[in-house]
This record gives C-alpha cells, sequence and structure tokens, in this order.
C-alpha cells in the first residue's frame, strides 16, 4: 500500500536474536546483574536479598493480605512465619503484616510491599496508589520496595507512575525497587508480554523484576538488564512446583518469590528447603523432589 509521499513500503521482518548463551557483559565484578554501578548502600540492600555465592535468592512471599485478605495458608501470620524464617532469604510482606507478627530480630532481607488499592471483589485490579512513603520504608530497614506494574492493563499509567516515584524516593536513599509484573486474568503468559513488560519495568529503573515463568523464559532473561525472580503463582502439586522452579533457574532466574506454593503446602518448611536446595545448591527437580520425599519420610508425618 502507498503512504502520503506515495512510496511503497513492505513490513520487513527483523529477526532477534537474544544471545541466550552468552553471560551479561556489564556485571563488573558484582553479583547482582545491572548494579554493578550501583552505590555502596544500593548493593549492600541487594547483598541482603542475593547470596553472594549463589548470586540467587529464595524469597518467601507472603503480602497477599494486601488484597485477598486471609487466604488459606496465612490465616496466622504469628504462627507460621517463624517457622519459615530460617529457611528462605527474603520476607515479602505488607509493613502491617511485618510490625504486628514477624518480631524483629532476625538476619533475612526484606522485599516491603509499598503499593495498594485493589481487592478481590474489585472487576479491575490494576488501580494502585503508593501506599507507604520513603520514611516508613526507612524505618522497617526495608531492602526493596514492592510494586506492582500492570501493563497492558486498565490501571497501566497509574501503576508506571507508582514505579517511578517509588524508584524516585529509592534512588535518594539508597533502596532498590522490586517491580511486580502483573498478569491480569483475561491476559495471557507468553514470552511476548513478559518480554515487553520485563523490559518496560527494568528501564524505568526496577532493580529487580519478579515475573512468572514461561516458554522461552531464557529469551526473557536475556532481554531483561537486572535479575529476574520468579513468582510461583497458585498453587500446583510440589512435584510441578519443583519443576517450575528448576526450569526458571535454568532458564536464568536468579531466584524465586513464591508464596502458595510454601505456604499451601501441607509441608511449608520442607517445600522452603526443597526450592533453596534448587536455588542455591544446582540441584535437579528430580534431586530436590527426592530431598523433599526423604524428609517428609524422616519426619514421620
Ligand atoms: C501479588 C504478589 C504476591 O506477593 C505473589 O504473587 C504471591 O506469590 P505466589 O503467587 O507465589 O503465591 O506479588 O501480585
Amino acid at each position: 500500500m502507498a503512504d502520503k509521499e506515495g512510496v511503497k513500503r513492505e513490513a520487513v521482518k527483523v529477526d532477534k536474536n537474544y544471545y541466550t548463551d552468552v553471560p551479561f557483559k556489564t556485571n563488573g565484578n558484582f553479583h547482582v546483574k545491572g548494579a554493578a554501578n550501583l552505590d555502596w548502600g544500593m548493593k549492600k540492600h541487594l547483598t541482603n536479598i542475593f547470596n553472594p555465592k549463589s548470586g540467587n535468592t529464595v524469597m518467601f512471599a507472603f503480602d497477599h493480605g494486601y488484597f485477598m485478605g486471609s487466604v488459606s495458608g496465612l490465616e496466622r501470620l504469628d504462627i507460621l512465619i517463624p517457622q519459615l524464617i530460617d529457611h528462605v532469604d527474603v520476607l515479602m510482606a505488607t509493613r502491617g503484616a511485618l510490625r504486628t507478627c514477624v518480631k524483629p530480630n532476625f538476619r533475612k532481607g526484606i522485599a516491603l510491599r509499598v503499593s495498594a488499592g485493589s481487592s478481590m471483589i474489585n472487576d479491575d485490579l490494576s488501580h494502585e496508589l503508593v501506599s507507604v512513603d520513603i520514611e516508613d520504608a526507612i524505618r522497617m530497614n526495608a531492602d526493596c520496595l514492592a510494586v506492582q506494574t500492570f501493563i497492558g492493563a486498565g490501571g497501566q499509567l497509574s501503576s508506571i507512575d507508582n514505579l517511578s516515584k517509588v524508584i524516585n524516593a529509592g534512588a535518594r536513599y539508597s533502596i532498590p525497587t522490586l517491580g511486580v509484573i502483573a498478569v491480569g486474568k483475561d491476559m495471557e503468559r507468553t514470552s511476548q508480554y513478559f518480554k515487553l513488560a520485563t523490559r518496560i519495568v527494568a528501564e524505568l529503573g526496577a532493580n529487580i523484576i519478579k515475573t512468572y515463568y514461561c516458554d522461552d523464559f531464557d529469551e526473557v532473561v536475556a532481554a531483561c538488564p537486572v535479575p529476574i525472580v520468579v513468582a510461583g503463582g497458585k498453587k500446583l502439586t510440589e512435584k510441578d512446583a519443583l519443576t517450575m522452579a528448576y526450569k526458571s533457574m535454568l532458564g536464568g532466574a536468579r531466584g524465586l518469590d513464591m508464596g502458595r506454593n510454601i505456604f499451601q503446602s501441607k509441608y511449608p518448611v520442607l517445600m522452603a528447603d526443597a526450592i533453596g536446595k534448587i536455588v542455591h545448591n544446582k540441584y535437579t527437580d528430580k534431586e530436590a523432589w527426592e530431598f523433599l520425599n526423604d524428609k517428609i519420610k524422616n519426619s514421620g508425618k
């Protein structure tokens, strides 16, 4: 078809190359992707999240109450969380849950949920605001600030506004931002979508991205200049959850940020340990499954 100038243009498809076998080039000697040029404070917080030996992390997400209320498994945070703290690297939670149900005498990272505004009875969950100011995040000693980001949804503009405000505030005090890619119920979990969303959020300045596992996950990771941690999502069988975790790590994830597949398991602590074996000790899913079964057998439960 001729355009305004009468020149016939044809769409030319240009192939993409993610160089999935080529390591990230600008890491310097720091263990967190994309963070080599950040300052000391940022690097210290990132080191509280990503183990400097493995470069990876097991984040335990129990911030569901901020929009789902008391979901199954999280009815009593005061009972559950003390059991799990020693088995994960980072607690991802709201300030309300942390202040009321978790004693401050633990030495793990904190991913503080700082966006809110939706609830399960909304039709559209994509409209949020920044609910925690930077001074309170500093008082909580947060190692990163977690913001829900809805790319392609009704609330895209406001969530990018929230994300940008949090990144700007975090940058003033050297606190990294974790961009949480949200997927609406009508949206597809394709690599095409995750490549778009993760890249947008990284280019806006997020230091860590949480997203879902998908086909061609290694390409999503390769095109994203900051570390990706994978969300667990709805409860799967333990075996399937371990396989998803293993495939994520194989695809280049730097950890898991898992909630329901840990706290809705009959064996939350052992499940957290099994995930840790995959994340930090290079276990395959089969090895982690055997580890889990051995531990269950020995526990007599
Ligand atoms: C909500 C979140 C939650 O923290 C997270 O997704 C919950 O983890 P899981 O899906 O593994 O239960 O970020 O968007």
